[in-house]
Protein backbone atom coordinates (compact mmCIF):
# COMPACT_ATOMS: atom_id res chain seq x y z
CA UNK A 1 0.00 0.00 0.00
CA UNK A 2 1.20 3.66 -1.00
CA UNK A 3 2.24 5.39 2.12
CA UNK A 4 3.65 8.55 -0.43
CA UNK A 5 1.58 8.87 -3.67
CA UNK A 6 4.00 11.59 -4.48
CA UNK A 7 6.75 9.40 -4.93
CA UNK A 8 4.64 6.11 -5.20
CA UNK A 9 6.43 5.13 -1.60
CA UNK A 10 4.75 1.66 -0.27
CA UNK A 11 4.67 0.97 3.21
CA UNK A 12 7.15 -1.84 2.41
CA UNK A 13 9.74 0.52 1.33
CA UNK A 14 9.13 2.28 4.46
CA UNK A 15 9.81 -0.37 6.61
CA UNK A 16 12.58 -1.60 4.35
CA UNK A 17 14.81 1.58 4.52
CA UNK A 18 13.76 1.47 8.41
CA UNK A 19 15.20 -1.95 8.58
CA UNK A 20 18.29 0.07 6.94
CA UNK A 21 19.13 1.97 9.77
CA UNK A 22 16.37 5.10 9.10
CA UNK A 23 14.78 5.80 11.95
CA UNK A 24 13.48 9.53 11.43
CA UNK A 25 10.80 10.91 8.57
CA UNK A 26 13.84 13.22 7.77
CA UNK A 27 16.20 10.21 7.04
CA UNK A 28 13.42 8.09 5.46
CA UNK A 29 12.84 11.31 3.25
CA UNK A 30 16.82 11.22 2.19
CA UNK A 31 16.80 7.98 1.47
CA UNK A 32 13.38 7.27 -0.93
CA UNK A 33 12.31 11.20 -0.94
CA UNK A 34 9.03 10.28 0.78
CA UNK A 35 7.71 13.28 2.11
CA UNK A 36 9.68 15.97 0.06
CA UNK A 37 6.49 17.30 -1.59
CA UNK A 38 3.35 17.75 -0.57
CA UNK A 39 4.39 16.50 3.11
CA UNK A 40 0.73 14.49 4.08
CA UNK A 41 2.97 11.50 4.47
CA UNK A 42 4.68 12.51 7.29
CA UNK A 43 2.23 11.29 10.46
CA UNK A 44 1.85 8.19 8.74
CA UNK A 45 5.50 7.73 8.11
CA UNK A 46 6.44 8.68 11.84
CA UNK A 47 3.92 5.84 12.57
CA UNK A 48 5.39 3.34 10.70
CA UNK A 49 8.55 4.42 12.17
CA UNK A 50 7.02 4.04 15.92
CA UNK A 51 8.71 3.96 18.84
CA UNK A 52 11.74 1.24 17.76
CA UNK A 53 14.97 0.70 18.38
CA UNK A 54 16.46 3.57 17.16
CA UNK A 55 19.98 4.74 18.97
CA UNK A 56 19.84 8.52 18.37
CA UNK A 57 16.11 8.33 19.90
CA UNK A 58 16.75 6.26 22.42
CA UNK A 59 19.79 8.59 23.76
CA UNK A 60 17.49 11.51 23.72
CA UNK A 61 14.65 9.78 25.24
CA UNK A 62 17.91 9.08 27.93
CA UNK A 63 18.32 12.41 28.03
CA UNK A 64 22.11 12.38 26.15
CA UNK A 65 22.51 14.01 23.35
CA UNK A 66 22.16 11.85 19.90
CA UNK A 67 25.13 13.51 18.02
CA UNK A 68 28.02 12.40 20.92
CA UNK A 69 26.24 8.81 21.60
CA UNK A 70 29.18 6.47 20.00
CA UNK A 71 27.11 4.78 17.17
CA UNK A 72 27.47 1.02 15.73
CA UNK A 73 30.17 0.84 12.91
CA UNK A 74 28.56 0.11 9.47
CA UNK A 75 31.77 -0.74 8.17
CA UNK A 76 32.45 -4.41 7.38
CA UNK A 77 35.54 -5.98 7.26
CA UNK A 78 35.48 -7.59 3.67
CA UNK A 79 35.45 -11.24 3.48
CA UNK A 80 38.61 -12.90 1.59
CA UNK A 81 36.73 -13.99 -1.29
CA UNK A 82 35.97 -9.89 -1.74
CA UNK A 83 39.39 -8.71 -1.32
CA UNK A 84 40.88 -11.02 -4.03
CA UNK A 85 37.75 -9.96 -6.46
CA UNK A 86 38.66 -6.05 -5.48
CA UNK A 87 42.81 -6.73 -6.12
CA UNK A 88 41.73 -8.67 -9.67
CA UNK A 89 40.15 -5.39 -10.84
CA UNK A 90 42.43 -3.54 -9.63
CA UNK A 91 45.49 -2.41 -12.23
CA UNK A 92 49.29 -3.48 -11.93
CA UNK A 93 51.09 -0.90 -10.43
CA UNK A 94 52.95 -1.07 -14.37
CA UNK A 95 49.48 -1.13 -16.18
CA UNK A 96 48.91 1.69 -14.12
CA UNK A 97 52.24 3.55 -15.16
CA UNK A 98 51.68 2.96 -18.65
CA UNK A 99 48.39 4.38 -18.61
CA UNK A 100 48.95 7.62 -16.83
CA UNK A 101 51.53 7.71 -18.91
S1 LIG B 1 2.34 12.11 -0.28
FE1 LIG B 1 4.39 12.06 0.37
S2 LIG B 1 5.18 14.00 -0.18
FE2 LIG B 1 3.14 14.00 -0.88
Amino acid sequence: MYVCSCFGITEEQVQEHAAAGACTPRQIASASKAGTDCGSCVRRIQGILGRGQCPRRAALDRGESPLTTQQPSTATTPEPAEVAAMAAQAPAPAAAARVAA
